[in-house]
């Protein structure tokens, strides 16, 4: 009788333990999110290089969510803050496609709305190509990936500025001025940051 307790206590704390492995296994990315401390860690990670960029807050918010992803690699920090700019621009350029061809707009109105969605779509262009180079990322092409990064997120965030300026005159003006303006600087400021934290990979190396 007792023996026959034993075993089968045996077998129920085997099975535990076989659950509570296969767990851990097929949930890896939940049990960051659970561990807390690793979760300060990635938090504090994130902080730390975003007080180096232009827009701290946006760079902090922006990234934060994906802390367990991050946890505290440069290489990945960087490639989603690209990520999360170029889904901003893509939307940014969508929303103002929609936008210019509702009725009711000036001529002068839908025609720096059309600029500015050219701008855009060579500026999700630009960083489609640095997210790509990104992922190719290793030890022997550091310096020259680094570099072409650096090249096409500046091109991009010309191109923004440049849209944005499209939106500083009289060119359009009241409720649609606002709304879009407002989501093409956050755009713009996305991609700042984004650059800053490039600039500061290659300062490390990784
Ligand atoms: C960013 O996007 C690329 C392309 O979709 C993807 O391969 C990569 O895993 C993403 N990076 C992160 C950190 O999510």
């Amino acid at each position: 009788m007792p023996s026959s307790f034993s075993n089968h206590l045996f077998q129920s704390s085997l099975l535990l333990v076989i659950l509570l492995f296969t767990c851990s296994f097929i949930h890896p990315t939940q049990q960051a999110i659970e561990n807390p401390q690793q979760q300060a860690k990635s938090t504090n990670f994130i902080r730390t290089s975003c007080s180096a960029t232009t827009y701290p807050k946006l760079c902090i918010t922006s990234l934060s969510s994906h802390a367990n992803l991050i946890q505290t690699n440069r290489k990945v920090l960087t490639d989603m803050a690209l990520n999360v700019t170029l889904s901003s621009a893509k939307s940014t350029s969508a929303f103002m496609y929609s936008i210019a061809k509702s009725r009711g707009l000036k001529p002068r109105e839908v025609s720096a709305m059309k600029d500015c969605v050219e701008e855009l779509s060579d500026a999700v262009d630009e960083l489609r190509k640095s997210i790509g180079e990104m992922g190719q990322l290793k030890i022997s092409n550091f310096e020259i990936t680094m570099s072409d990064l650096q090249t096409w997120v500046s091109a991009a965030l010309t191109e923004e500025n440049t849209c944005t300026e499209g939106f500083q005159g009289n060119a359009v003006n009241g409720n649609v001025k606002t709304v879009v303006r407002g989501r093409i600087v956050n755009v713009g400021q996305l991609t700042s940051n984004a650059l800053a934290l490039i600039n500061q990979l290659a300062s490390n190396h990784y």
